[in-house]
């Protein structure tokens, strides 16, 4: 399917055909998308968790207003970032780049500090509101894989951060919920499919300087 063709037969659907499976290759070609994301000098300061466990979906939902794609979809993403950033994490990219591009992490000692300082500067609030706005980076990625593949696709914000954290022991691995996506095959029973799309004119927009 063409790109916008694909974007016009998108919605984010509400209703999905329980348990109906997305094959194993669109799932990773989905997440190859989300990985091939771009972010602020390459450091991927989130990660995604794909949860699985239908009965930890099912007290997910509870924190998510009862909305039913976070069970029924065939899988459901939640996309964390990381909830202090550190120098190892610099680091950690620095090691990342040199394996993949060939050269001694020692070459990459000055980017490492200049990257670090650079970010140091920011409050740590504004540290976590600049990690978060990479994952919806990754978000849309996924989302326009699916769209592609004509998969459904369900963004949502509508839950409770803290039980999400709490629920998937995010904590524990340094990490903070964000954004949700749900995955599957929408219902016949979706009404939403058939409601027109809602957008701002080019236009406006747009403005042209
Ligand atoms: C960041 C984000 C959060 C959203 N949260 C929810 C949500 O919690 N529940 C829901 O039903 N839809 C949610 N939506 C879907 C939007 O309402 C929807 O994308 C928007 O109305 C445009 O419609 P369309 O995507 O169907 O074209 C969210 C979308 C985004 C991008």
């Amino acid at each position: 399917m063409q790109l916008i063709d694909a974007l016009q037969w998108r919605y984010a659907a509400k209703q999905y055909v329980a348990d109906k499976p997305v094959s194993s290759s669109d799932i990773d070609d989905i997440k190859k998308a989300i990985q091939l994301a771009p972010s602020s000098f390459g450091l991927q300061l989130f990660e995604v968790m794909d949860v699985r466990d239908k009965p930890l979906r099912e007290k997910l939902r509870a924190q998510a207003y009862g909305q039913s794609q976070v069970t029924d979809a065939a899988h459901f993403f939640v996309f964390c970032h990381r909830s202090t950033f550190t120098r190892e994490d610099v680091a950690a990219y620095a090691k990342r780049k040199a394996d993949a591009q060939g050269v001694a992490v020692e070459t990459l000692q000055s980017m490492e500090e200049d990257i670090f300082n650079a970010l140091q500067k920011k409050s740590p609030e504004a540290q976590l509101q600049w990690m978060a706005r990479q994952v919806y980076i990754a978000l849309g990625h996924a989302i326009v894989a699916c769209a592609l593949k004509q998969i459904d696709a369900s963004p949502m914000e509508g839950f409770d951060n803290q039980s999400f954290d709490r629920l998937l022991g995010l904590d524990k691995k340094g990490l903070r919920s964000v954004v949700v996506l749900a995955i599957g095959y929408r219902s016949d029973d979706d009404e939403t499919q058939h409601t027109a799309k809602v957008r701002k004119t080019l236009t406006d927009l747009f403005t042209t300087v």
